[in-house]
């Protein structure tokens, strides 16, 4: 790996040369999970060169529609042009730098900025300009004067990323081998997936890294955290039942999975609670056998992509009167404010031919565990807020973490997937592997 270079602060230099020898380790500094000068560090080599989750192609189907969203700071209007192409255009007027978009969501035909009212069709082109001869005169080009769009925009499965970095590698290249997980849901049925409506979004005092690594590797806690819904009988009643599965990361890239089935003894569902018909369309939609038979034999599904990004696809009731239990997915965004504060963006999306009463017990599902007053969701925000305020303390941020969880493990040679695979969920492995890329990025 990269030694720390030069251009960064003696302090922020030492600190990193901290992580890096600690990582390999499992001992991780506790400072940088809230740290002014490590955020604009991280601002400038991590999410301005990362491929970052923008929407999904559902939120905006007709020509037209719109949603707003952000990298970093940077407001795009993510929208829809009468051409049916999905543009990022830069939430910013080029004439003197007003939004010109002001709801999160919508259908335009075209945006007028309030300030001087330059008018942009919903491709970026400006058309509209007030008193344009007498202002600019004959030989104003407004072919020149278009919004920015965002420098690259790409799609999987009907997943939107955009990156600010123009020489960025293909989004596919990004994702390398953790394609073959979200596979997993996208390619779940052979219409795909779509949103229940607008994200919910709410502010957390908490570090992305914190937040995310929940997601990526922490089965662990959910042995304490959420021990009130095992008491309750709403988790499974193995209070371990989060170890029993598969912890997968890629080498080189950062990302990874966690695949979790039944605890020994304990029954699935068929093929998650889905409906009959879901299941006859899963048999033929996965790209290959192997994974539909890891489909089907899986109860919780997580995956995990450098940088911010997660999904999380765990079966649970409902509500009181539906006997079974059904599957619920929510994507999610770590959107990074500020050292220790994050907003998430967090959907719930089904199968876009699944039965209408099935996408509704999915809905309620979502929002009874994973909302943002869900229950496991009010268990894990309320922790990570206070490990990140601990993180900055004079004391605490000079103490190390914890994460040699299953140093000593070896990995699992007959998992049929692709990526390192373990055998037992209580492992750091994904955490220490993320580590890695983060640094190696943070040094490049
Ligand atoms: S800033 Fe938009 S028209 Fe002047
Ligand atoms: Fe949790």
């Amino acid at each position: 790996m990269a030694k720390v270079k030069t251009g960064v602060s003696p302090r922020l230099s030492r600190m990193l040369e901290e992580l890096q020898e600690g990582v390999e380790d499992g001992l991780v500094p506790a400072w940088i999970f809230n740290d002014p000068e490590l955020f604009e560090l991280e601002k400038e080599k991590i999410f301005s060169r990362s491929w970052v989750y923008l929407a999904h192609e559902s939120e905006i189907p007709k020509p037209g529609d719109y949603v707003l969203r952000y990298v970093l700071d940077n407001p795009y209007i993510l929208v829809r042009g009468e051409d049916g192409v999905v543009r990022a255009l830069l939430d910013m007027c080029r004439h003197r730098g007003m939004r010109v978009c002001r709801a999160e969501l919508g259908n335009a035909s075209h945006f007028r900025c309030p300030f001087h009212g330059w008018t942009y069709r919903n491709d970026g082109r400006l058309i509209g300009v007030p008193a344009e001869r007498e202002a600019f005169g004959q030989d104003f080009n407004k072919e020149e004067w278009g919004l920015v769009p965002i420098p690259r925009l790409e799609a999987f499965d009907g997943m939107i990323f955009g990156n600010l970095d123009p020489e960025a590698p293909s989004l596919e290249e990004w994702l390398g081998e953790i394609r073959w997980y979200l596979e997993l849901v996208t390619k779940r049925s052979p219409q795909g997936l779509e949103v229940l409506g607008p994200p919910q979004r709410w502010v957390v005092h908490t570090d992305w890294k914190l937040a995310l690594e929940t997601f990526l590797s922490d089965s662990y806690h959910t042995l304490m955290t959420h021990r009130s819904l095992i008491e309750l009988g709403i988790a499974p009643k193995d209070a371990k039942y989060a170890m029993y599965g598969e912890q997968i990361h890629i080498p080189g890239k950062g990302h990874g999975s966690m695949v979790v089935g039944a605890p020994p003894g304990a029954k699935l569902p068929p093929f998650w609670g889905y409906p009959e018909e879901m299941l006859e369309r899963a048999r033929t939609s996965y790209p290959t056998r192997e994974q539909f038979e890891t489909a089907r034999e899986t109860r919780i599904l997580l995956v995990t992509l450098f940088p911010n990004f997660s999904f999380h696809n765990p079966i649970r009731k409902p509500d009181h009167k539906y006997q079974g239990a059904v599957p619920m997915l929510t994507f999610r965004v770590w959107h990074p404010l500020g050292p220790g504060r994050i907003e998430i963006f967090s959907w719930a999306l089904v199968e876009k031919d699944a039965p209408e009463w099935f996408k509704e017990k999915t809905r309620l599902s979502y929002l009874r565990f994973f909302g943002s007053s869900g229950t496991f969701e009010q268990d894990d925000t309320e922790i990570w807020s206070h490990v990140a305020h601990n993180a900055a303390t004079p004391q605490g941020r000079h103490l190390r973490f914890n994460y040699r969880m299953g140093l000593k493990l070896e990995p699992d040679p007959n998992w049929p997937g692709p990526g390192v695979a373990y055998g037992l969920n209580f492992t750091d492995a994904n955490m220490r592997n993320f580590h890695r890329r983060y640094l190696e990025m943070l040094l490049s």
